[in-house]
């Protein structure tokens, strides 16, 4: 609902759908503009665009109508929203080289928000590496992509590359103005990942975490508008998303440092990583070598501070704090108990007993436990489903 939104149609043969797309905004209170490419114009007529929208098409970055010489800025910062309905490959390709060639290509790039694309094309150039990477490119950026439908195709074949209804983009428009919307203006700390705990200058003791439950909670808040600061321990992750501050850690103790350094100007906490509970006392700054005549060598381990119950303890009440917990006997028992003894908003308890879930897999199953009692059990789902769920939960 008034929203400002800016339908670009590049030339397709689903071009001819979109005046019944621009009538669903306008139904719902939202005002639209169009940008077309020269091709969109063979597919759909200028006036009847101008007629559905109530507004001028922009087509020609030099046309001399053009109210104002610098219309891509204009337009750019006039509108919410940037929905291209249908994408070719051609602007696809495009966008994510960065050329900037025509009124919707310059456009785009002078675009700072939510940006849809809805690729239409015939099943093999959809499938192709080159357009396939270019989607990537451009999901990584954090444009929304909706992906085609299969169906008969203009090319008399059928597969993979019809451009959705024009109700389903409508709705998809609205689901990412909405979400985007749901955590925007707040900061918030997630930690991802495993510590590892020097024994010499050559080995640690660590754990099997990747880092991808933390980094999936990161992307999908970032994606709702929040600004995240992700604090993760040593992966081969790396956080795409314009809104992430991603911290590079290796230990406990360094993880903890940064935890309270940035917990104050939070308004919530989400602390996913899998931390050393204990790190070797003494550090040797040597590779240790093997004893002659004996067969033991002893580590001696000391604990590790807590993270998430010391910010239990500095919580105030404007703040959420969400934790982990992995359990293996009496687990919701034990997860429940930790929820109070940290005094947390919620707790997050993995399974490990189900196969695809918990280290390594890109599939979770997951029990999500708030403080006031309520114990909801999700499936086995990816990971970036369950952290839509726990975003969700926190939104509420
Ligand atoms: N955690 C933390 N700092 C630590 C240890 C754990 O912040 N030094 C956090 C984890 O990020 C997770 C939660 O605590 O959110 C639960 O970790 P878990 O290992 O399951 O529990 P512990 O508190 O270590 O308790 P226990 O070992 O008794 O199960």
């Amino acid at each position: 609902m008034n929203k400002k939104i800016i339908v670009g149609i590049t030339g397709g043969i689903a071009a001819y759908k979109i005046p019944q797309l621009i009538r669903l905004f306008t139904k719902n209170g939202d005002e639209v503009k169009v940008v077309a490419t020269k091709n969109a114009l063979q597919f759909v007529t200028p006036l009847t665009l101008e007629t559905v929208s109530g507004n001028a098409v922009y087509s020609d970055v030099f046309a001399p109508k053009n109210e104002y010489s610098t219309e891509h800025i204009a337009l750019a910062d006039w509108a919410d929203m940037i929905v291209v309905a249908p994408s070719t490959a051609n602007i696809i390709g495009k966008f994510a080289s960065g050329i900037a060639d025509d009124a919707l290509s310059t456009l785009l790039l002078a675009f700072a928000k939510d940006i849809v694309v809805c690729p239409a094309m015939n099943t093999n150039m959809y499938n192709s590496p080159v357009v396939q990477e270019n989607l990537n490119c451009l999901k990584d950026k954090g444009v929304n992509i909706l992906s085609p439908a299969e169906g008969e195709l203009a090319c008399g074949t059928s597969g993979v590359g019809r451009m959705p209804e024009p109700e389903e983009i409508f709705e998809f428009a609205e689901a990412v103005f909405t979400k985007k919307l749901s955590m925007s203006g707040k900061t918030v700390l997630v930690t991802a990942g495993p510590t590892y705990e020097r024994i010499d200058s050559v080995r640690f003791i660590g754990n099997f975490s990747t880092g991808k439950m933390g980094f999936a909670v990161a992307e999908e808040l970032a994606e709702r508008g929040a600004k995240v600061i992700l604090v993760a321990g040593p992966t081969s992750l790396t956080a795409k998303h314009r809104n992430i501050k991603q911290i590079n850690i290796e230990s406990a103790r360094e993880m903890y440092k940064a935890c309270i350094e940035t917990f104050p100007s939070c308004n919530a906490a989400i602390l996913s990583a899998a931390v050393a509970d204990y790190r070797p006392e003494t550090v040797a700054d040597h590779k240790i070598k093997k004893a002659a005549g004996t067969e033991n060598l002893d580590i001696h381990l000391v604990q590790n501070p807590d993270i998430l119950a010391t910010l239990g303890k500095m919580k105030t009440d404007r703040q959420l704090l969400v934790g982990f917990a992995l359990e293996t006997d009496n687990e919701l028992e034990n997860a429940k108990a930790k929820l109070t003894r940290k005094n947390l908003d919620m707790i997050v308890l993995n399974s490990l007993k189900d196969k695809g879930a918990g280290f390594g897999h890109d599939t979770n199953k997951v029990t999500i436990i708030t403080a006031d009692g309520t114990v909801r059990e999700g499936s086995l789902k990816s990971k970036a489903d369950v952290a839509k769920d726990i975003v969700d939960m926190i939104g509420q």
